[in-house]
């Protein structure tokens, strides 16, 4: 841990954290004695999880979608905990519709809480890190922003994707004149929380994936493991699945080939036949 203190308690705020992969993490860096601050809209479900994480924890009540809300939690934080090490833009939401069915509120809410909500989140707390000349803020994207695989979350993907770029642009931005200011991308694959059952259109539209292998779901305790040392030790970015970076490399490599595969499903090659007995 280190940097803060002789206890080397970190401040660690998290959005999203009533569930999923924000509780899971809260959980752990509970457990490895952080302060934490906990946002999202389920108060009942976040005092849950703060009585799970145990420790110093304050929850408080927010719409990552709105600038109002994540501005009352960053003073909340201030106020409660005298200042803020890591900031965690966790909360998200997916969907499972094509590009062909999108309508305008899904792409408006697509964009709400994965891209805007981050931006909020970076905007509110950043002037803070800015003044101590130290900080990390944290994005959980997807691995779907950067290889979009999975057709039925369309406009999820190219959020993500979005916040890929603006989370880069900050980081390059920030190196020059904040050193001690770190930012990081963090690329999930699929885990396995409620995150498919919460996304818009649910239960309707093409299925989802569910693929086994090197791609098959981590558990949302492991994907915080992960995290939790990225707030111990900060580098940029983060793919959770260690297959990942391996698939992506292809991906970029040769897209027409990549997606041929992934319109066949990533099916195995067909097998040689045995020859048959004369
Ligand atoms: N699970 C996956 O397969 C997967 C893969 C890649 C990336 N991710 C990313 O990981 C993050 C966490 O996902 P998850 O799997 O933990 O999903 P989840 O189980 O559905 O949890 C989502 C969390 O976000 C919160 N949230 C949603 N909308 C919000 C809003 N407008 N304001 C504040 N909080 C909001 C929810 O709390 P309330 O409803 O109480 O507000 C909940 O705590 C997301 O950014 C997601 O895109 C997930």
């Amino acid at each position: 841990m280190a940097e803060n203190g002789s206890s080397g308690e970190k401040v660690v705020v998290i959005t999203g954290a009533s569930g999923g992969i924000g509780a899971a993490v809260a959980r752990e860096l509970g457990r490895r004695g952080h302060a934490l601050v906990l946002a999202a809209r389920n108060e009942d479900a976040l005092r849950a999880v703060a009585a799970e994480a145990g420790g110093r924890v304050h929850v408080v009540r927010a719409d990552v979608t709105k600038r109002a809300d994540v501005e009352r939690l960053r003073d909340e934080a201030l106020a409660a905990f005298g200042r803020v090490d890591v900031w965690i833009n966790n909360a998200g939401r997916g969907i499972n519709r094509s590009v062909h069915e999108l309508t305008d509120d899904d792409i408006d809410e697509m964009i709400a809480v994965n891209v805007k909500g981050p931006v909020y989140g970076a905007q509110a707390i950043l002037p803070h890190f800015q003044e101590r000349g130290t900080g990390h803020l944290i994005n959980i994207s997807s691995f779907l922003g950067r290889v979009p695989v999975a057709t039925n979350r369309s406009v999820y993907s190219a959020a993500k994707a979005a916040l890929n770029s603006l989370t880069a642009n900050l980081r390059v931005d920030l190196a020059k004149s904040f050193p001690g200011i770190h930012v990081s991308t963090v690329m999930p694959g699929i885990v396995s929380t409620d995150f498919a059952t919460n996304a818009l259109g649910a239960g309707s539209g093409p299925p989802g994936i569910r693929p086994t292998g090197p791609m098959a779901p981590q558990t949302a305790e492991e994907v915080a493991t992960q995290i939790a040392d990225l707030v111990d030790a900060p580098k940029p970015e983060l793919y959770t699945n260690p297959a990942h970076p391996a698939i992506a490399r292809a991906y970029y490599a040769d897209v027409g080939a990549f997606e041929e595969q992934a319109a066949r499903g990533f099916a195995p090659p067909p097998q040689p036949q045995p020859a048959a007995d004369a």
